[in-house]
């Protein structure tokens, strides 16, 4: 559709959707469509009160209007424009938008590490982040929804880009597959063995991880002259530290084993990002009692697989509170991303890749 046939249906679709019988809203705004999204410029004064539920009307409204041709992209809150010109007019809310949808990736796993760019993951042919700046992932969602594979597809790409180790309680797919490759470090249950025995080996990587993290920030602090520096300023390897299923890591333990096991979880989630030690965790819910809020509010990558509704979502997406989401997708491995790193504004529907084949 031509720019301006564009702006004439979506405000004939806002005119037909927020006019009430008494009055209409048809003069009372203007919309602007930009290279990264569409602006909503109200001209006051005006009936209409611009506040975040009509942000987030007005979001589902052109949502569902634009797509397929757009895919709104949800953000946490209000993203408002000032604009030049004169009082009644200098301020629009912000939409922000990525041309056409975004595609699944599929491929064996030679074609999807032939898919990424250098130090960037590409989780869609579309949505893509410096794994520098997303920093820590989380994978969420009920059995059977594709965690374990989109944690199978991070393995692979981050097997490439540096140090992988990798905590599989329940001995699954991804410790088959780290048997494959020698070069990462693999923690599994011995025969036998229960949550308390497994525990304090896992406790014991996280403590070493910790370890390095406090040697490279000496050497950071020693060895570079730069106040802003970083891992990478030394030359180090980045380091992916990966849990499939974190929750059955925590069922039935003590009290305070379980308290070691998150405080490092959190010390690793804080400090990791500057030493380059990430965390990659998958797990059901990301309840608080099995992931502590501090530590799931350092994780710049939220995804989260399955139905998406208020309760599967109330964890993980807790900015989701009224009954808006972003349009699913649908199909195994589907469900909605989020990715903060200064990059990319907030919520959007994913399809984590489908890898074919082994190799
Ligand atoms: N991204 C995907 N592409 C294609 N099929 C998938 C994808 N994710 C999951 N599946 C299918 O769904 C099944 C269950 O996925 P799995 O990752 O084991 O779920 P979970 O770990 O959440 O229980 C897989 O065996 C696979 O057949
Ligand atoms: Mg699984």
């Amino acid at each position: 559709m031509q720019s301006n046939q564009l702006i004439r249906y979506l405000e004939e679709v806002l005119n037909q959707s927020l006019s009430s019988e008494e009055s209409s809203i048809k003069q009372s705004f203007k919309l602007y469509l930009g290279d990264n999204g569409v602006e909503f410029r109200p001209r006051l004064p005006s009936s209409l009160i611009m506040d975040s539920n009509l942000y987030f009307e007005i979001y589902d409204i052109l949502s569902f209007a634009l797509y397929p041709e757009y895919t709104l992209i949800r953000p946490a809150s209000i993203l408002f424009k000032i604009n030049d010109g004169p009082l009644e007019t200098a301020r629009s809310f912000f939409f922000p938008w990525k041309i056409g949808q975004s595609k699944r990736l599929i491929g064996t796993v030679s074609e999807l590490l032939a898919s990424q760019s250098p130090n960037r993951i590409s989780v869609m042919d579309g949505i893509e982040y410096d794994f520098n700046k997303g920093v820590h992932v989380v994978i969420t969602g009920p059995t059977g929804s594709g965690k374990t594979q989109a944690l199978r597809f991070f393995l692979e790409v981050t097997h490439k880009l540096g140090q992988l180790i990798l905590i599989d309680p329940k001995k699954s797919d991804g410790a088959r597959w780290a048997k494959k490759h020698a070069d990462v470090s693999l923690v599994v249950p011995n025969k036998g063995d229960r949550p308390e025995d497994l525990l304090p080996r896992v406790t014991e990587t996280l403590s070493n991880a910790l370890q390095i993290i406090n040697e490279r920030q000496d050497a950071l602090y020693t060895d570079t002259d730069k106040v802003s520096a970083n891992y990478l300023d030394l030359g180090f390897e980045p380091i992916f530290l990966c849990i499939d299923e974190v929750a059955s890591l925590c069922i039935g333990l003590k009290k305070s084993l379980l308290n070691d096991f998150h405080s490092l979880l959190l010390q690793i989630s804080l400090l990791g990002r500057e030493a380059g030690i990430f965390l990659i965790l998958s797990l059901q819910e990301a309840r608080h009692d099995l992931l502590p809020v501090a530590v799931r509010s350092q994780m710049g990558v939220r995804i989260l697989l399955g139905r998406i509704d208020k309760n599967s979502a109330q964890y993980l997406f807790p900015e989701l509170h009224s009954s808006d989401f972003p349009l699913p997708s649908g199909g195994k491995g589907t469900g909605i991303i989020s990715i903060n790193d200064g990059e990319h504004f907030g919520i959007e529907p994913v399809a984590m890749p489908t890898i074919i084949g082994e190799e």
